[in-house]
């Protein structure tokens, strides 16, 4: 039988925080034996919130070197930047024209966006979930591992696969997303009704992939629970209910069975526990990323090799796409 396809996408602004790892990436590598994989720097996604270009440039590479870090082989999985390969924004065009404003204008991402960027409401933030669409479609994907936080991104990537299957004719796989029970949604650590995200402003909120021990300790000693003092998960305990799902993401542990291991404490031993139980989960992590991105002239290699390989796949789907809408292909 022939493999299956899995493609996801991260974007290169800012450094990753464990959100991103626990609800994604830390599944890329764990699916390259079994699919046949794309995961890709989304650099066009990012230009969508101001950057500042040399760091753009140093964010993309240096999350190429993290994904290698975490597992992903590049020779097994097709490693690459979506700017290196222009069917990305060739079929976001076409998908754009099946695409309604009311349907994007409804997409709770964007609307966080514009909320918080109210100097820079541009274009490309309203046609970003189309990019993405096009990104999962040029590859006939068939799973998305991502957090839940892009599941309506991935409903409106069904919609449009449908839509252009029944306008024209079958061309595209309809893509499943994959989104883990526990780590789907990891909160920040000062508002735990706020999701952790790379682009807080406040450092303290999140824990990066790259945070050294001391760090990560005193983030999570400092970690907003709440003054009922008792060990539960539940959900009006919210703060302490976010520790308990990294705890049990690292650990491997049910939250039944942490709750069991802290019952009838306060929460001082379990924080401190859990600081060290992060950070040696990230250290191998840690140590291999900082070879790989040492190593630039090999991260410029995989990224040549394995932008051809994924134009290959692409340009498939695109040949298809161009006849079906009737451009005059000679
Ligand atoms: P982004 O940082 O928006 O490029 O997200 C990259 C991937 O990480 C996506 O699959 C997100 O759903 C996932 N992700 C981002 N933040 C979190 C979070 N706080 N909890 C779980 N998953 C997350
Ligand atoms: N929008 C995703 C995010 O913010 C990133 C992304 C872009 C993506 N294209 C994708 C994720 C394709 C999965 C598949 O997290």
């Amino acid at each position: 039988m022939e493999k299956k396809t899995v493609f996801s996408g991260v974007q290169p602004s800012g450094d990753l925080t464990i959100g991103n790892y626990l609800g994604a990436i830390q599944y890329f590598s764990r699916l390259q034996e079994e699919y046949n994989c794309y995961y890709c720097v989304v650099d066009m996604h990012s230009i969508t919130i101001n950057q500042v270009p040399a760091e753009l440039r140093k964010n993309s590479l240096s999350l190429m070197a993290l994904y290698i870090a975490t597992g992903i082989d590049p020779d097994k999985s097709v490693l690459y930047m979506q700017s290196h390969v222009p069917e990305h924004a060739q079929l976001a065009w076409v998908l754009n024209t099946i695409s309604y404003m009311g349907q994007l204008s409804r997409m709770t991402q964007y609307k966080e966006k514009i909320s918080k960027n109210p100097d820079n409401q541009n274009v490309g933030l309203f046609t970003y979930p189309v990019l993405m669409a096009a990104d999962i479609l040029l590859y006939q994907a068939d799973f998305v591992p991502v957090g839940s936080d892009q599941k309506q991104h991935l409903e409106l990537t069904r919609d449009l696969a449908e839509r252009f299957n029944n306008k024209y004719s079958p061309t595209f796989v309809v893509p499943e997303p994959l989104i883990p029970d526990s780590g789907g949604r990891i909160m920040s650590l000062k508002d735990p009704s706020a999701k952790m995200s790379k682009s807080d402003e406040d450092e303290s909120a999140s824990i990066y992939i790259l945070d050294n021990t001391d760090a990560i300790i005193r983030k999570i000693k400092r970690a907003v629970t709440d003054s009922i003092g008792e060990f539960n998960y539940r959900d009006e305990q919210p703060g302490l209910m976010n520790l308990i799902n990294i705890y049990s993401s690292f650990s491997g542990l049910k939250p039944d069975e942490i709750v069991g291991r802290y019952e009838g404490e306060n929460y001082g031993r379990f924080k401190e526990e859990l600081g060290i139980l992060v950070a040696e989960g990230l250290k191998p992590i840690q140590e291999r990323y900082n070879e790989i991105f040492a190593d630039k002239e090999y991260l410029q290699k995989i990224c040549k090799q394995n932008a051809e390989r994924a134009s290959y796949a692409a340009q498939k789907t695109l040949r298809k796409v161009y006849k079906k809408v009737g451009f005059y292909q000679p």
